[in-house]
C-alpha cells in the first residue's frame, strides 16, 4: 500500500480549506479500523473548523502549538459507555487514528498525531473545552490541512532488519 509508505507527519500547512466530501473519507476511514470488539469500539470524533476552537486547541500543550496553522483538528475520544474491553480503550483508539492518517496520506493531505491520552492534564484540559461527560476520554488530536509548500508525504525507509527476530528473540 502506497500509502503506508508515503505517510509523513505534517506539521506546516496551507490556507486551502479542506474539504468536507475528503473530512468524510478521514472518518470513514478511521472507523474502519481493527476493533477489540466489532460494533463495541469506543471511538468518536470530535471535527474541528471553527478558528478560535481551533486556536484554543493549541494551547492544550506545548506539542499542541502547531494545531494553530491547521485548517481543520479532528479530536478522537473514547465513550467508554460503549466499549466491551475498558483495559484495551487506547488501543483502539490508536488504530483508528493511524487508519486516519494514512486516508490523510492518500488524500494529499498533510496530517500529524497531537499526543494528549495518558497526559491527565492535557485530557482535563479537552474535556473541559468540549463540556465531555465523565464517560468520554479524550484521546488525542489529529492537525490536519494540505501541507505548506515544500512539504509532502514521501517515503523514508524506516525499515530496520536488526529489529526483526525469526522464531526467537
Ligand atoms: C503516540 C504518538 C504521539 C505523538 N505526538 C506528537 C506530538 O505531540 N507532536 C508532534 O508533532 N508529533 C507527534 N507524533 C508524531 C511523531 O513525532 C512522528 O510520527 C514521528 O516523528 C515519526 O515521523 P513520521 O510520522 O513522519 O514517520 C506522535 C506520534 C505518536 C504515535
Amino acid at each position: 500500500m502506497e500509502e503506508i509508505n508515503k505517510r509523513r507527519s505534517i506539521r506546516k500547512y496551507s490556507n486551502k480549506e479542506v474539504e468536507d466530501k475528503k473530512i468524510d473519507k478521514l472518518l470513514r476511514a478511521a472507523m474502519q479500523a481493527a476493533g477489540s470488539r466489532l460494533g463495541s469500539e469506543p471511538w468518536e470524533f470530535i471535527v474541528v473548523k471553527d478558528k478560535d476552537t481551533i486556536e484554543k486547541l493549541s494551547q492544550m500543550s506545548p506539542n499542541a502549538k502547531l494545531v494553530s496553522g491547521a485548517n481543520v483538528a479532528i479530536v478522537l475520544v473514547a465513550n467508554m459507555d460503549r466499549v466491551h474491553y475498558p483495559k484495551v480503550w487506547q488501543q483502539d483508539m490508536a488504530a483508528a487514528a493511524q487508519n486516519l492518517l494514512l486516508e490523510a496520506s492518500y488524500l494529499d493531505l498533510g496530517a500529524v498525531w497531537i499526543g494528549t491520552a495518558p497526559i491527565q492534564e492535557r485530557m482535563d484540559y479537552l474535556s473541559k473545552l468540549f463540556d465531555l461527560p465523565e464517560y468520554v476520554r479524550p484521546f488525542n488530536i489529529i492537525s490536519i490541512g494540505y501541507p505548506a509548500e515544500g512539504l509532502e508525504n514521501k517515503f523514508l525507509d524506516k525499515y530496520d532488519e536488526t529489529r526483526v527476530h525469526y522464531e526467537k528473540y
